[in-house]
């Protein structure tokens, strides 16, 4: 048996994204899609493997190729890896670049016998080779990584208010509006603002390649909030909707997916506004 860990050709990018989990339909433990779990805009969708024009489009889109690591036995791909050439913001030095781990996957038939460890060997030892300071990933199974170095940096956080306690009307504040765009203008606006908060939020990352795409994209009714100041600059966005519920307990949730604010009077007025 014959073990190869090399990057990927682009002709090879459909099979290697068939072998990826969320292309692959593979079940998740995640109660959302990691955070730059593909980007692209069809996966993960669970339970469902990605077509072949899905894979084909997916495959036409993949960006950081040459940061593929996959594992090849007796000549044929069995698993995968990539890392992301990304920033994430740190105390003191602001962005520094960051390898965005992701698309990890060894074919059921192959697990157990080394491949995930020597792709990863691989995939670390490109990092140092590039100076990046940090790699990160968001883990479908938490007790797979540690053994790499990696560690707990942040928690998922779901945040429930109960509006008899909350409950703040929204009053128009003198500076600055609020105004609800369709998806496509506020896909225009998020990139400029991301990058301008990111800059001084410890632990903000840089935006993955189809991050805005797939946000625009997604089904169901989601509303698009976009903050402007007094200058008529963005400075903040929401994406929220008002899921139909049968249950009269969580009837009229709002659901706020998304919150991003260059000023504290943008995410004040954003969160009055939700509340
Ligand atoms: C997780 C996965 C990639 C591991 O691949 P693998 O090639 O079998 O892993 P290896 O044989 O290289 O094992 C590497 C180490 O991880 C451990 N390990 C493997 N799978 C594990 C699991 N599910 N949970 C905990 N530890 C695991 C092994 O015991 C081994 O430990 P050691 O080196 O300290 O002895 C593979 O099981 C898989 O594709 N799972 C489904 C998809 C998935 O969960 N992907 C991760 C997305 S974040």
């Amino acid at each position: 048996m014959t073990v190869e860990i090399r990057p990927i050709a682009r002709d090879e990018a459909v099979e290697f994204l068939r072998i990826v989990p969320g292309f692959a339909g593979t079940p998740s433990w995640e109660a959302e899609p990691p955070a730059w779990h593909s980007g692209l805009g069809i996966a993960p969708r669970f339970d469902e493997p990605a077509s072949s024009e899905d894979l084909a489009k997916a495959a036409a889109g993949l960006c950081d190729v040459d940061r593929t690591r996959a594992a090849f036995v007796d000549g044929r791909m069995v698993g995968t890896s990539q890392m992301l050439s990304l920033e994430v913001t740190v105390p003191g030095a602001g962005p520094v670049p960051m390898g965005g781990l992701t698309a990890v996957g060894v074919l059921p038939t192959h697990r157990r016998r080394g491949l995930l460890r020597d792709m990863m060997r691989a995939l670390i030892d490109d990092c140092h080779e590039r100076g990046e300071a940090l790699a990160t990933l968001s883990a479908a199974e938490g007790s797979i990584y540690g053994r790499y170095g990696f560690g707990p940096a942040t928690y998922q956080t779901r945040w429930e208010l109960d509006i008899s306690q909350a409950l703040r009307p929204y009053r128009h504040e003198q500076h600055g509006r609020i105004e609800l765009v369709d998806a496509r203008t506020a896909k225009a606006a998020w990139p400029h603002l991301h990058d301008e908060v990111r800059q001084s939020r410890v632990g903000e990352v840089s935006a993955h390649h189809g991050l805005w795409d797939d946000r625009a994209a997604r089904t169901g009714a989601w509303q698009y909030l976009l903050r402007y100041d007094d200058t008529g600059t963005v400075d903040g966005a929401a994406v929220y909707r008002t899921p139909w519920s049968p249950d009269p307990a969580t009837a009229g949730t709002v659901e706020a997916d998304w919150l991003e604010a260059a000023s504290a009077a943008a995410y004040t007025d954003l969160w009055a506004f939700l509340t």
